[in-house]
């Protein structure tokens, strides 16, 4: 039987594996399952406005999908945001773009935000979620940055690099071995074994290090670390003690007087998780008195929201005190501040854009609920994508299935969080005149918050 024959006789029945068929018709069969990158029926181009030097990768991403694409270095502030984004169905941020009630109702073609970045506490999320929008952000890619920056931490405080590099820099030639140290042999407290915490645990152990842990959820060990009971353990054990914790009201001071006391003479605690899980003023206690001989400090309380503004006691009245004592690394929130993280954050937020916008899916978004549907293929060219956000509230289903009831429901999900629901269909069979009446009654339902069709 030849290769082709093989085809027809299997298209009549199951699908042929890509292996049987020949190059040609392997060609065709692949193109034909590939997901099709569907556009909104009006065909209006996808326009973004993107602020705060957002990685080039994912601006050129954007613009291989055929988006129009309007890129600022800078932030704007909320005037200028207003002025600005009617026009635009998508915007990038880092964090300093306000996001606030009213540039969402200078908005009224904006169907999602990213934040390139971590954090999403600059976007009025209630707002937003009112509005139908979803936001997407990228948490974790910064992970072994963090973990680095630690690992860096550890050896500058156990050989007091920065004290030796400053006098040096101010003329002074100062080398001393005492109170020195190698970390090989020495036991590293990691508090919260989540993405940092564990990629940490990983190189601290090729450093020779002993690494034990304490998680509030059992955490299967890597390599030979070990999960303590409780985070008093941890301190009794740790001769240093790196925290990697959400910021949490549990979390906040949770290493405070007693706790510091708990730790080891002579120990080290080092914070690049959120500023207000450390009680600083009785950590400045704690190294003044020598009972820890250094610390190594990247997130504060408050911080400047602006480069070159002063770190001072206006900001922290602590500041200039912890300013002052030896052996004390500070830093402005590096943590995650790399050229790799930057890239592997634009990567995952313009994927989870491109996703929602050619796709429906909101997976990754933190307000809106993850609903996703498998790919509607290049071969599948009469199904259409019904995307519709909105309000959580009974029978919102009844009234939507009724409306799609005279057509072919090919796969159909839904999800809520909160105020707001999400329903993903695919329908076959529908007529091009048919799709703006089904469009129009959708709408019209009294949750409609939002209604898309996908072609
Ligand atoms: N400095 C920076 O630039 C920077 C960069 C990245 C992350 N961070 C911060 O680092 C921290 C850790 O980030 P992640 O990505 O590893 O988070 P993650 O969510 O992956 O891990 C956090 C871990 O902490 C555990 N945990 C929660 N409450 C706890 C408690 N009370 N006691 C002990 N364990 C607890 C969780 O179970 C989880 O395993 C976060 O606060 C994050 O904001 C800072």
């Amino acid at each position: 039987m030849s290769t082709n024959s093989k085809v027809v006789s299997a298209t009549s029945g199951s699908r042929p594996s890509t292996r049987e068929l020949s190059v040609d018709a392997r060609r065709r069969a692949v193109s034909e399952i590939a997901p099709r990158f569907l556009q909104p029926v009006e065909n209006v181009g996808v326009r973004l406005l993107v602020l705060e030097d957002i990685s080039p990768w994912a601006i050129a991403s954007f613009r291989s999908l055929g988006f129009h694409v309007d890129s600022y270095t800078t932030p704007m502030t909320e005037d200028e945001l207003i002025e600005k984004i009617g026009s635009y169905h998508v915007i990038g941020i880092r964090s300093k773009t306000r996001i606030t009630p009213r540039v969402i109702q200078a908005a009224p073609k904006l169907l999602a935000i990213g934040c390139f970045c971590m954090t999403t506490n600059q976007v009025d999320l209630p707002a937003v979620t009112a509005a139908g929008i979803p936001v997407f952000n990228s948490p974790f890619s910064n992970s072994r940055s963090v973990a680095e920056l630690v690992m860096a931490e550890l050896v500058s405080l156990s050989r007091q690099l920065f004290e030796r590099a400053y006098e040096l820099r101010t003329g002074i030639w100062n080398k001393q071995s005492k109170g020195c140290w190698e970390l090989r042999g020495r036991t590293l407290g990691i508090v919260g074994y989540g993405h940092v915490g564990s990629q940490l645990s990983v190189l601290a152990e090729s450093f020779g290090m002993h690494v034990v842990f304490y998680d509030v959820l059992n955490i299967m060990p890597l390599g030979s670390s070990r999960q303590l009971p409780n985070l008093s353990a941890l301190l009794a054990e740790s001769d240093f003690v790196s925290l990697h914790v959400p910021e949490l009201p549990e979390t906040t001071n949770l290493i405070s007087t007693q706790e510091l006391k708990q730790m080891k003479n002579g120990s080290y605690l080092i914070n690049n998780a959120r500023g207000p899980i450390v009680d600083i003023p009785a950590l400045i206690e704690a190294l003044t008195s020598g009972h820890l001989a250094g610390a190594a400090i990247d997130v504060f309380p408050s911080e400047p929201r602006v480069n070159g503004a002063p770190f001072d006691d206006q900001l922290n009245s602590w500041a200039s005190t912890l300013r002052k004592l030896p052996n004390v690394i500070l830093t402005p929130s590096i943590g995650g501040s790399t050229e790799e993280a930057q890239r592997m954050i634009g990567d995952e937020v313009s994927q989870a854009l491109a996703s929602y916008i050619g796709y429906g899916s909101t997976v990754g978004a933190v307000n809106f609920p993850e609903v996703d549907l498998r790919p509607i293929t290049a071969d599948q060219e009469n199904q259409v994508r019904v995307c519709h956000v909105h309000k959580n509230q009974p029978g919102v289903l009844r009234q939507v299935n009724k409306a799609l009831a005279p057509y072919n429901v090919e796969k159909q999900y839904s999800d809520s969080k909160g105020n707001i629901a999400y329903l993903m269909a695919d329908i076959a069979g529908i007529s091009r005149d048919d799709i703006g009446k089904l469009q129009e009654l959708i709408a019209a339902t009294d949750a409609n918050i939002l209604t898309r069709f996908l072609v």
